[in-house]
């Protein structure tokens, strides 16, 4: 099957081209596709995810993945959350995570828990459309740690695993991440013939 991956973000990107491999798909990109998403303005990551992947195939014809996903952190009353890519109005991820850690400060290693989700949304050109959810539990540091991953990876600490999703490798990222659960949801369903229509949007 040829398959849209809708994001323009590069370390998304590699995680899902990563993820969808063992299906054998043709996959395309947006350099393939060169059209705009539309803005995320929709009130939870599924709404996005929706908007993302059902404009995308209608543009390109063809059957199209969107991850919508952000970082829930509980002290912050689930902020950054869908607003994670433009957090504090900030242009680059060192950015958003220096104005993470002051959102934090003074706040204790117990009480900065904090939540990774990821929705893919897959969409095809008629309309039909299903819904893949993961979620990871972890914590914020008080300082960056790894030179991997991309977005608040270097603040997102596992404890079961002693290390940031930045101090991983790829595998392992995906092996504990949101993306990583999301994308084993979708290849399960397509390989047990599980798969489960979803409602579209209203328009
Ligand atoms: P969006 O899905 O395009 O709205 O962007 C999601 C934003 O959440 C990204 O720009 C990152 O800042 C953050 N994010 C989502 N997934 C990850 C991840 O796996 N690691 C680090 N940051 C992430």
């Amino acid at each position: 099957m040829r398959v849209l991956v809708a994001t323009s973000n590069p370390g998304k990107y590699r995680e899902i081209k990563e993820g969808l491999a063992p299906l054998g798909w043709t996959l395309f990109s947006l350099l393939d596709y060169p059209f705009k998403l539309p803005p995320e303005e929709g009130a939870t990551f599924e709404d996005n995810a929706i908007l993302k992947a059902a404009y995308a195939a209608r543009q390109s014809g063809l059957p199209t993945l969107a991850d919508d996903s952000g970082l829930e952190v509980a002290a912050l009353g689930g902020e950054p959350g869908v607003y994670s890519a433009r957090y504090g109005n900030k242009t680059t991820d060192t950015e958003r995570n220096v104005y993470l850690l002051e959102r934090l400060k003074g706040i204790p290693p117990e009480q900065r828990k904090a939540k990774f989700v990821a929705v893919l949304a897959m969409a095809y050109p008629d309309g039909y459309l299903e819904l893949y959810r993961g979620e990871t539990e972890g914590e914020i540091l008080e300082a960056p740690r790894g030179e991997w991953g991309f977005g608040y990876d270097p603040l997102f600490y596992l404890p079961e695993v002693g290390k940031t999703f930045a101090e991983m490798t790829l595998e392992q990222k995906a092996a504990h991440s949101h993306r990583g659960k999301a994308l084993r949801a979708l290849l399960e369903a397509y390989r047990q013939g599980t798969r489960r229509k979803e409602q579209p949007l209203s328009e």
